[in-house]
């Protein structure tokens, strides 16, 4: 049983964190409030889990069936788990999910969550920032509305290939194996704007700089103004929480209802996560 005062928020946005568990030893009570917890506050923290791979797998698997990541070389004895790392030689460069995004949110069917497990942390840095989308949604002025209601917009993993490579300072290339210039992560995926949750019913915007290059029957060059002020909208620190990572931390998120953020601030050191990534469905439009 998870008592109410082992539940506390992060912030008014989103988040909480979860004491008095052991991940690997949970009651079916224990799993289903878990489960009730993370759609109610979309990212859940808890600390001071020793974890086997095998067991971040398990924990993982409560939560629907684990996918294997296109476009990214897995662990060599963990097929759906991918390394996150960045070591302490690797400075002056980009961090992979170093900007707002929803995990691979150009696949048709993108994933419904994703679980970070954190090994090694550095002193200091190395946080992680998750944005609310449904709270900015509700908030979103009525100007910009307008252009997502009953819209569709384009993602790409183009960012990951040719055509909208980010400047090359701030691309990531070291520890992570990504395959770059896969047409099949550069094609562009429609979605809706809007989307429905599909356990909640919430509406959620569903965009990232990331990710969301354009808007669906919008000229390039206005879509991608739009899309800036959307963005920078929806990242006001009013819908998101940071979290100060500590070793053996294991987080889970909704990719469907929320962006996140890995802060790139700590050159000399290493950090070292495992991640899960629970598959999704094709995105519903929220649109009335
Ligand atoms: C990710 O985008 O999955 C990485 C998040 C992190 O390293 O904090």
């Amino acid at each position: 049983m998870i008592a109410e005062n082992s539940v506390k928020r992060m912030t008014p946005a989103i988040g909480a964190e979860v004491t008095g568990l052991d991940v690997n030893q949970l009651t079916a009570s224990e799993l289903s409030q878990l489960r009730r917890l993370w759609l109610q506050h979309k990212v859940l923290v808890i600390r001071n889990q020793k974890m086997s791979l095998n067991q971040l797998c398990d924990f993982s698997g409560y939560f629907g069936e684990l996918m294997q990541l296109p476009y990214i070389t897995p662990v060599d004895t963990h097929p759906k788990i991918i390394c996150v790392q960045k070591k302490a030689d690797e400075v002056n460069m980009g961090v992979f999910g170093g900007d707002w995004h929803s995990d691979f949110s150009f696949l048709k069917t993108p994933p419904a969550a994703s679980i970070l497990y954190a090994e090694t942390i550095p002193p200091l840095g190395g946080d992680t920032l998750w944005a609310n989308m449904s709270l900015a949604l509700k908030n979103l002025p009525s100007h910009l509305l307008e252009w997502v209601e009953n819209r569709n917009v384009i993602h790409t993993g183009a960012p990951y290939g040719i055509k909208n490579a980010p400047a090359a300072d701030t691309q990531f290339t070291g520890s992570i194996e990504i395959q770059r210039n896969n047409p099949e992560a550069d094609r562009e995926m429609l979605h809706p704007a809007i989307v429905k949750h599909p356990d909640t019913g919430e509406r959620s915007l569903f965009i990232s700089p990331t990710y969301t290059t354009g808007i669906e029957g919008v000229e390039p060059d206005v879509g991608c103004s739009v899309l800036k002020e959307l963005f920078e909208f929806c990242a006001r620190p009013e819908f998101f929480c940071r979290l100060r990572w500590s070793a053996n931390a294991v987080v889970i998120w909704d990719n469907r209802n929320t962006m996140h953020y890995a802060v790139n601030d700590y050159d000399g050191f290493e950090r070292r996560m495992y991640r899960t990534t629970i598959a999704g469905q094709s995105p519903i439009s929220g649109s009335a």
